[in-house]
Parts: structure tokens; C-alpha cells; sequence
């Protein structure tokens, strides 16, 4: 078994079975995993805590660079740090998930996460999720996925996930994509080389042999 040691890049929307597709990826890889989304969300926790309002330009800069984030990269357990204290159930809350789009669009914050996504994937052997990774933080990885899936699929993983009423959580969902979408727009098909799983009638085994099947010939299987 030799370990990967490239670059795979994953966006999509929330629900599309990223994050729990990327991870499972990256142990197949032997490949360290790096979740982006978590990094703003662990930005944004700290915004919250400081009493700061997600949308004061300023005050959410001035929260940023008293921030000091490690990203665990192990794809069995990939932990984040916030100022040294383990912040992975704070970062998944309603209040996180409903502040991280407004903190995320503030251009210097997307500045200094983009500058150590991008030296955390120097290294190699890694595979990287969240909206923009195909199109800007790594343009030059080996492979490049855009993972969809139907709203309805989304909003029902999520409800799943969240055990939150699934008309609610597809409303919230829009509404959060629509918010992202302005700062990156994952949605459409990035450009030419990026590869476009359409995961709403995929499991998640079947979803990962495809991705394994396009690190090593470079296409997705028949
Ligand atoms: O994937 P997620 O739901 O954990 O991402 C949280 C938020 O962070 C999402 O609303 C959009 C933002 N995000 C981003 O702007 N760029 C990324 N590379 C990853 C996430």
C-alpha cells in the first residue's frame, strides 16, 4: 500500500455527504483530511463568544486575529482546536451554523483561512473539503470533485443529523446556500477538470469507491 500524495480537493453544499465522504476518502488514501468549513465555524464561535455581531466588519477582524486555530488533519479524528480548547460540538450549533455565512463572507477572514488552507496543503498526501478548494485554494490539486445531491436529499441528511424538522431545515439550508453562494459559488460546475458526482441516488460506500476509482485513473468508474 503506497500512501497518496497529492491533493484532492471536494466542494459542494451543505448535505451533499462532503464532509463524511471526504474523511472516509482520506483513510482509504492513507491521506490526511482537512474540513474548511470547520475552520470558519471555529472563527465564528469565537465572534460569538466575544459578543461581537456577525456582521461588524471590524469587530469580526479584530476577533480573527486574536484567533489561534489547529486543525487536527487525522482522518479518524479530525479535532479542532480554538485557542487550545477542543471546540468540535461548539462549532456544530444552530447559532454557529446561522452566524458562520455572514462571518465567512468578510474578505480578510477568508484571506488568512485561504493562506493556511493553502500551507496545511503544501505538504501533500491530503484531502480537502468545502465551497471554494476546487476554484481557489487549491485550483492545482490532483483531483478536483464538485459532490451534489438533490435539496431534498440535502435537507433529509441534515434532518437526519440534526434530528430538526425537515421543512425547517431544508428553509435554513436555502437560505444558508444562498448566503454562501454569493461569496463562492460552489453550485455551478467549476470549470473544466472538475469532476461532478451527483450523489442523491448514491450511498456513501458507493459514493468513496468512485472517488478512490478517480484518484488513481482519473475519472469517475462505469
Ligand atoms: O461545510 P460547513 O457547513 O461546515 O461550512 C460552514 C460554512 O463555512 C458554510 O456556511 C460556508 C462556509 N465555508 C466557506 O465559505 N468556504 C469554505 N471553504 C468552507 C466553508
Amino acid at each position: 500500500f503506497v500512501p497518496f500524495t497529492g491533493v484532492v480537493a471536494v466542494d459542494g453544499p451543505s448535505g451533499s455527504g462532503k464532509s463524511t465522504v471526504s474523511r472516509r476518502l482520506a483513510a482509504a488514501l492513507g491521506a490526511r483530511y482537512l474540513d474548511t468549513g470547520a475552520m470558519y465555524r471555529a472563527v465564528t464561535l469565537a465572534v460569538l463568544r466575544a459578543g461581537v455581531d456577525p456582521s461588524d466588519t471590524d469587530g469580526v477582524l479584530s476577533v480573527l486575529y486574536g484567533v489561534d486555530l489547529q486543525m487536527g488533519t487525522d482522518p479518524a479524528q479530525p479535532g479542532v482546536r480554538l485557542n487550545g480548547e477542543s471546540v468540535d460540538r461548539q462549532i456544530r450549533t444552530e447559532q454557529v451554523t446561522g452566524a458562520v455565512s455572514a462571518v465567512s463572507s468578510v474578505p480578510g477572514v477568508r484571506t488568512v483561512m485561504i493562506a493556511q488552507q493553502r500551507a496545511i496543503a503544501a505538504t501533500g498526501g491530503i484531502v480537502i473539503e468545502g465551497r471554494d478548494i476546487t476554484t481557489v485554494v487549491a485550483p492545482d490539486a490532483d483531483v478536483r470533485v464538485l459532490l451534489t445531491a438533490s435539496a431534498a436529499a440535502r435537507a433529509a441528511r441534515r434532518g437526519g443529523e440534526t434530528g430538526t424538522n425537515a421543512a425547517e431545515q431544508q428553509r435554513a439550508m436555502r437560505r444558508r446556500d444562498e448566503l454562501d453562494s454569493r461569496t463562492s459559488s460552489f453550485l455551478s460546475a467549476a470549470d473544466e477538470g472538475v469532476l461532478v458526482l451527483d450523489s442523491t441516488e448514491l450511498g456513501i460506500d458507493e459514493v468513496v469507491d468512485q472517488l478512490v476509482h478517480a484518484v488513481h485513473v482519473g475519472a469517475f468508474g462505469p
